[in-house]
């Protein structure tokens, strides 16, 4: 996989990514470009940059579906914490993307089970998953797939951790009662399937997370540690995520940066290592 390191906000590095990804595969009716898609702080401004690409008609999601990781179980789709309302708010609202072409899980599904079995059939039929984007937790989870789920894992009804719940107690008025405990996530092995992966991880809270993805071997105590796997996968993160890189990656970092200071990315290549 590549770690590209860029100086440019994520935001706009991963949007502009987006829109030459779908350009260059020219959507049609019958070959719709199937994208995935995160929620999150990071990703805030990719989906501001999305906006204004679809306003000023640089960006047409007429024949673009959408799939997105995860929502919380038991929330009403309608809760201004529900990752509903966060596509509806950040992208959803604004874009041309038809109804019938946004998928999310139901977190309210009466079954919760039949639901995942749902969202996985509905990710086949669409013909699979493009371009994944993803964000990544602070203790290494991507998507709500937390340390320990296993690789071939797919969509599935996750507990989430006590490190989860309390980063995301921020959305909850700080109040932890508030945070759900329980999501439906894609699995490890859903979003190994994607032809193609981009990670984003930006500033200091990201940094163990991604220095453990580059120092250890694939392990699913880091679920991040997966994207190895992948090969077509791109880890994108600004410097503050980067601060606590260390060995082979920390001198190709720091080689890159002499040769070309003024560059706006650095792109290094991770080393896959075995499996435990
Ligand atoms: C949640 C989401 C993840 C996301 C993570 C990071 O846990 N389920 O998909 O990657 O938050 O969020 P943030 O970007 O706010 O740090």
């Amino acid at each position: 996989m590549r770690l590209i390191v860029t100086k440019i906000s994520v935001g706009l590095w991963a949007a502009a990514y987006i829109k030459n990804t779908v350009k260059q595969f020219a959507p049609a009716l019958d070959k719709p470009f199937v994208l995935g898609l995160p929620t999150g702080s990071t990703v805030l401004d990719m989906y501001a940059i999305l906006r204004t690409f679809a306003k000023e008609r640089l960006l047409n999601f007429q024949h673009v579906i959408t799939f997105n990781m995860d929502e919380y179980v038991g929330l009403p789709a309608g809760h201004p914490q529900s990752y509903h309302s966060y596509m509806r708010r950040n992208l959803f609202d604004h874009v041309n993307l038809l109804p019938e072409h946004i998928f999310m899980p139901n977190g309210q599904a009466q079954d919760l089970i039949q639901e995942c079995t749902r969202y996985e059939e509905a990710m086949v039929q669409a013909g699979g998953i493009d371009l994944f984007i993803g964000g990544i937790g602070r203790n290494g989870h991507i998507a709500f797939n937390e340390p320990g789920t296993p690789f071939n894992s797919r969509t599935h009804v996750a507990d989430l951790t006590p490190s989860t719940r309390e980063a995301n107690a921020r959305f909850f008025q700080n109040d932890l009662t508030r945070v759900p405990r329980q999501a439906i996530t894609v699995g490890i092995g859903t979003i190994l399937d994607a032809k193609e992966l981009l990670f984003i991880a930006s500033g200091v809270t990201k940094a163990a997370a991604i220095a453990h993805l580059i120092t250890q071997p694939v392990t699913p105590t880091w679920p991040l540690t997966a994207l190895k796997l992948h090969p077509r996968a791109t880890l994108l993160a600004d410097l503050e995520a980067c601060v606590l890189l260390s060995g082979d990656l920390k001198t190709q970092l720091d080689e890159a940066m002499e040769a070309d200071p003024h560059a706006e990315q650095w792109v290094l290549s991770v080393e896959d290592k075995e499996p435990l």
